[in-house]
């Protein structure tokens, strides 16, 4: 398949070709694009034949469901079982955090394709905070049904040339334009059952949604733990996995430097390829190739932007084994160690 790549900026978006992209959309073809969590690969919500395009592009199993986009609360309306805006928690989720990087699974309204919700009666919605994207919408007129733009397995595309690497020749467009903010997918929050359950922590952290709904989010099994039980269909998938083998090291800092250094030297004796992912505040204690920061301890926002990238940088420089150094669970941190833990197999050590 010929693959259109569109370069949009999104201080000044062309809108000549973001509307041959929303066509390309209602027509019933295959477009990825921008969010602020992760790149999107998007078809009509309401084209079956479409939707099923996207799991052969992806090569994504058919029990895992998608996220609707829409670009405003009204249409959120036409994909949720009548009334669902009604539930005071469900309205003040959306009033707080959308446009942004929270999907909302509800009731799902009778239109919506099975192949979409993978047969079950809830939808997940979001209104993603991407100004491109957004527009995307509403030019098509549509819903957008997206799941990230990788190859299934792969860790999520936080930039265009991730998108292009993973999906060329394979999709209609790809828009190429800034690198997404948050770096990890949305929140995914069960809305349609009596508690409030996050599925998967993200950008939106269960701090923020407690200080909204007044109570405590349950959060779906121990996420950073393989013994969970996968309450989101995706999240029984292996996912967001590099090439080579990950190992997470929990502890005090000094412990941690101590036993990645001991590994580092065994590897490079036994002539294996390995790397280390650290931190601003930890990467003096680290003297080889193939050393990074992952971000900045005290703010874990960078490091949850940057963490999909490394794992796709440590691919391309072949390396077989990662060492990374765990991080706080505290806000974004839960999500940051939730994808580290999935990408590592759940291989922690403690150091302590
Ligand atoms: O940030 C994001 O959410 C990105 C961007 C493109 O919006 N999308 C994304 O989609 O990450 P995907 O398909 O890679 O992940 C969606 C997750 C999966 O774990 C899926 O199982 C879960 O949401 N999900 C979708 N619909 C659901 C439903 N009705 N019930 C429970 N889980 C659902
Ligand atoms: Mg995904």
């Amino acid at each position: 398949m010929d693959t259109k790549i569109i370069k949009l900026d999104t201080d000044n978006i062309d809108y000549g070709e973001l509307k041959i992209a929303a066509d390309c959309i209602s027509a019933g073809g295959l477009v990825a694009f921008p969010t602020e969590t992760v790149y999107g690969l998007g078809a009509d919500a309401e084209n079956p034949e479409a939707v099923k395009n996207i799991f052969k592009a992806k090569g994504r199993p058919a029990d895992n469901p998608l996220i609707v986009h829409v670009d405003n609360p009204d249409t959120a309306g036409n994909f949720v079982k009548k009334g669902t805006f009604e539930n005071k928690n469900i309205r003040a989720l959306a009033e707080s955090f959308w446009p942004g990087p929270m999907t909302i699974i509800c009731p799902k309204a009778e239109k919506v394709p099975d192949v979409v919700t993978a047969g079950l009666n809830t939808v997940g919605i979001r209104i993603p905070g991407n100004m491109i994207a957004r527009e995307l919408i509403r030019l098509s007129g549509k819903g957008i049904a997206a799941p990230s733009a990788n190859i299934s397995g792969k860790p999520s595309p936080t930039t265009g040339q991730h998108v292009i690497n993973d999906l060329y020749g394979k999709v209609d467009i790809i828009i190429d334009s800034t690198n997404c903010d948050v770096g990890l997918e949305s929140t995914v929050i069960d809305m349609s059952q009596d508690i409030p359950t996050i599925l998967r922590p993200g950008g939106i952290t269960r701090e923020m949604i407690e200080d909204v709904l007044g109570v405590k989010p349950r959060v779906a099994g121990n996420l950073t733990d393989k013994d969970e039980i996968p309450r989101a269909p995706g999240m029984k998938y292996k996912h967001y996995s590099p090439k080579g083998e990950v190992i997470i090291f929990r502890g005090k800092a000094e412990n941690i430097s101590r036993e990645i250094n001991k590994r580092m030297q065994e590897s490079i004796k036994a002539g294996i390829r390995a790397g280390i992912l650290a931190t601003k505040q930890t990467l003096c204690y680290y003297k080889y190739d193939n050393v990074f920061s992952m971000g900045d301890l005290e703010k874990p926002e960078t490091i949850a932007a940057e963490l999909f990238n490394l794992l796709r940088q440590m691919d391309s420089l072949d390396i077989e084994v990662i060492y990374a150094e765990a991080v706080s669970e505290n806000g974004i941190g839960l999500a940051v160690m939730n994808r580290m833990g999935k990408a590592a197999g759940y291989k922690f050590i403690n150091t302590d």
